[in-house]
């Protein structure tokens, strides 16, 4: 491969700018070619900023650029899995916006057009992270029996952030709210630590956000194929509390947890101090000794993450390997996703009206409207009783869930 590789962004909204800047970071290997959006003048005002000269307006005009080599999809849910199979098939490789897809299905069908057509395929994975990679390798298997682990995911999200796009809080064109947009990062870094996903279910309901019809609150469990068990719990009606742990994975002689939203940082204890003290000397050595695009003085976790995807792609290529990040992978956090929806598709009601009845929730601004997000907000309700509940329900380590509205 002499030429730079081609690259297509297709969806050219918010998040597109990052893949941009990634890339840019990799003129010597590949360069944007051309852009597409359904939406010309946003086509064309990301052009002028990136500096492309070609823009389709239909994608599939993009997949027959001879120049693209591949594309990174950064469109709408719903559009991930036609879009990725359309460019298999096409013989362009594929970096696709996390979420993967929308249900379990979609991954199949994915990873299968990818083989067909000898294209790599990933997805925009946290797995990529050095640290992550270097914790999971070296210190996982020092911690011990592992015994339980959970999640807790706040990401609030006001009326307005989904008044923004109208793909966004859909069933059909988002496949679900907090879950699949947001908690689906953690998701893809937990199974990712924990060895994959064998079953899942839980429970979720909309309590403040009356503008969509997707989840803005949830819990659930997660049979691990390793056979450890582990909950979590999402939402996005309000942030965090002070002093949340998000994520803990316990082994007999240590742990592996996260003090910081979507786990962008993990840390680690163990009984053994020296030991931990060595682990960590080897942590930093090994950050400080990494080499090549990407690995140096990156603060905006998506940049480096897709640039260092892109690259990985790249290199694939030129070595006739796999992909670091593999799709099959990636796919594993849809199982957490289909299970609790499908699982808690039939309780919605019962869990919202529990909710109501039991806990104390802010009341509407205007008389006659339904709560939402923003009045908590104005109100400064953080969750109160209700959410110390349900966190407290996935943190008890006993290999079964509670559903209180159920009884
Ligand atoms: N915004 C973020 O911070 C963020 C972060 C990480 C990942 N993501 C993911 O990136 C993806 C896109 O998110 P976004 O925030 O950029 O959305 P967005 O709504 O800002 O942009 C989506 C773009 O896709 C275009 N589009 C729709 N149908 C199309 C079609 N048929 N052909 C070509 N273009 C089409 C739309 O016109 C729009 O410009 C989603 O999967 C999202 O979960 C977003």
């Amino acid at each position: 491969m002499s030429k730079k590789f081609g690259i297509g962004i297709i969806g050219c909204g918010e998040i597109s700018a990052s893949h941009y800047r990634a890339y840019r970071e990799l003129a010597d290997e590949c360069e944007i070619v051309a852009l597409s959006d359904a939406v010309e003048a946003a086509a064309k005002r990301r052009a002028q900023e990136f500096g492309v000269e070609t823009v389709y307006i239909d994608y599939h005009d993009l997949l027959a650029d001879k120049r693209v080599d591949a594309v990174a999809i950064c469109t709408p849910h719903y559009l991930h899995a036609p879009m990725t199979i359309d460019a298999a098939n096409a013989g362009k490789h594929v970096l696709v916006e996390k979420p993967m897809c929308m249900n379990v299905g979609e991954v199949h069908e994915m990873v299968h057009a990818a083989k067909k057509n000898g294209v790599r395929l990933t997805m925009s994975s946290e797995q990529v992270n050095p640290r992550h990679r270097w914790i999971r390798e070296h210190v996982l298997p020092e911690i011990g029996d592992i015994s339980f682990t959970f999640l807790v995911d706040f990401y609030y999200r006001n009326i307005g952030y989904y008044e923004k796009a109208r793909w966004r809080g859909t069933w059909d064109r988002e496949g679900g709210g907090i879950f699949v947009n947001q908690a689906i990062y953690t998701w893809d870094t937990w199974q990712w630590l924990m060895g994959g996903v064998d079953t899942a279910y839980g429970y979720w309901t909309n309590l403040l956000h009356p503008n969509i019809e997707v989840e803005d609150i949830g819990y659930g469990l997660v049979n691990f194929r390793s056979g450890v068990h582990g909950k979590f719990f999402a939402t996005s009606i309000c942030d965090e509390p002070e002093g949340t742990v998000w994520m803990r994975i316990a082994g007999s002689k240590g742990e592996i947890f996260a003090v910081l939203p979507w786990l962008y940082t993990i840390d680690f204890s163990l009984n053994d101090k020296t030991q931990e003290e060595e682990l960590r000397d080897g942590l930093e050595n090994h950050l400080a000794g990494l080499q090549g695009p990407g690995q140096q003085n990156w603060n905006d976790t998506h940049d480096r993450r897709v640039l260092l995807q892109m690259h990985d792609i790249i290199q694939a290529v030129k070595e006739n390997r796999d992909v670091t990040i593999s799709p099959e992978s990636c796919g594993e956090s849809m199982k957490i996703l289909n299970g609790i929806h499908w699982g808690g598709w039939n309780h919605t009601e019962a869990f919202k009206k529990w909710a109501y009845t039991n806990f104390e929730l802010p009341p509407p601004s205007r008389p006659g409207a339904l709560p939402t997000v923003d009045d908590a907000r104005l109100q400064n309700w953080r969750g109160g009783k209700l959410v110390e509940t349900l966190v407290d329900l996935v943190k008890d380590p006993t290999p079964s869930l509670a559903a209180p509205f159920l009884s």
